[in-house]
């Protein structure tokens, strides 16, 4: 079955397509700013722009027709409403069009699913370190739960927020990452908030902005951020492990690109005796294939739904999505 599959839940659009659970293309553009942060209106303004490229470009790189999809899967949930709809629209026209069925799909569960299933093992934890997003969770009766997550903003947002304020622009975690690399000095004072199974990131951003202020050496920034924050992650992960008795740790998210998370992660997970798995950078950022992947599944299991029906969520949950 080939599955065409469309993410536009923020700042990508992207179409990837699937055959049988191959991944054939996965085409991407996201909007990109030099100094500021997205704003909304200016999110669906790029889609709009780059939709027809981007499912063209996906189909010639897949070598398929249109006519030889057999389902378009479309991030129905959650994400910012000014992105969503775009990605809607087209999965609903597309649908129409070429009377093709049509799934929405949860964006979050994708990133977790792509991860999981591309570990080869069923039974995982999960560290789920994205743009909104910062949990961690494993897969039990049917549903994802979430033991502990970020009681403020997602990691990757709070790095992209020390970006800006560092003058870079977006995204600002690789641009992190490779300001931090620059660094060799004393790690800088920054406080650390685990809050039992939970993380926080505000109080760090509020030093984080004194510290700019103060002119502080934007790569010591860089640098103590990562080691602050992504010490917390592991450490919340590591109690996750302990609690389930698990014996693998998948991380996710277009934060889990960073390398240094990436060895953090991996020599928490030595230490501990358990495995480690992160995919390939084009399946932890926002991509195409991930949904084309989920929507191939749920399809199988629940059917499609009524172009009628083909709607958004911008703020449905992880744990309330059957999976
Ligand atoms: P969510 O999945 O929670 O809805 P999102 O879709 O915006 O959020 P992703 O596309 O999964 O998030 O990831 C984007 C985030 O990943 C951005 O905040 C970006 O700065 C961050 N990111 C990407 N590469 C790196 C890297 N090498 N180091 C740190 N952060 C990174
Ligand atoms: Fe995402």
């Amino acid at each position: 079955m080939i599955v065409l599959g469309i993410e536009s839940t923020a700042h990508t659009f992207s179409v990837g397509i699937v055959h049988d659970g191959q991944v054939l293309s996965n085409v991407r553009k996201t909007l990109t700013t030099t100094t500021g942060g997205l704003i909304p209106a200016k999110l669906s303004e790029h889609h709009m722009k780059v939709f027809f490229d981007v499912v063209l470009e996906s189909l010639f790189q897949a070598g398929v027709a249109v006519s030889d999809v057999s389902l378009i899967a479309y991030s129905r949930a959650p994400g910012i409403g000014h992105s969503l709809r775009i990605g809607a629209g087209v999965a609903r026209s597309l649908s129409l069009r070429y009377d093709i069925p049509v799934v929405g799909v949860n964006h979050c569960v994708a990133h977790l699913e792509v991860g999981r299933v591309f570990s080869g093992k069923d039974d995982v934890v999960l560290l789920y370190a994205s743009g909104a997003n910062t949990q961690i969770l494993a897969r039990e009766g049917g549903a994802y739960r979430v033991f502990g997550e970020t009681l403020d903003l997602g990691v990757g947002n709070f790095l992209d927020t020390v970006a800006r304020l560092l003058g870079l622009g977006f995204p600002g975690g690789p641009k992190l990452e490779v300001l931090a690399q620059q660094y060799s000095g004393p790690l800088l004072d920054l406080p650390y908030a685990v809050k039992g199974m939970d993380v926080s990131f505000s109080g760090i951003q509020t030093a984080v902005r004194r510290m700019t202020d103060d002119g502080v050496e934007p790569s010591a920034i860089a640098y103590s951020v990562q080691e602050v924050v992504f010490a917390m992650l592991v450490e919340v992960s590591e109690r996750a492990l302990a609690h389930t008795e698990k014996d693998c740790l998948v991380l996710g998210g277009g934060v889990a690109c960073n390398k240094r998370l990436q060895e953090m992660c991996r020599m928490m997970c030595d230490a501990r005796g358990v495995s480690f798995f992160t995919p390939e950078n084009e399946f932890l950022v926002d991509n195409g294939a991930m949904i084309a992947l989920l929507g191939a599944r749920v399809f199988a299991e629940s059917g499609a739904v009524a172009v009628s029906d083909a709607d958004i969520d911008p703020y449905e949950r992880v744990e309330s999505v059957r999976c």
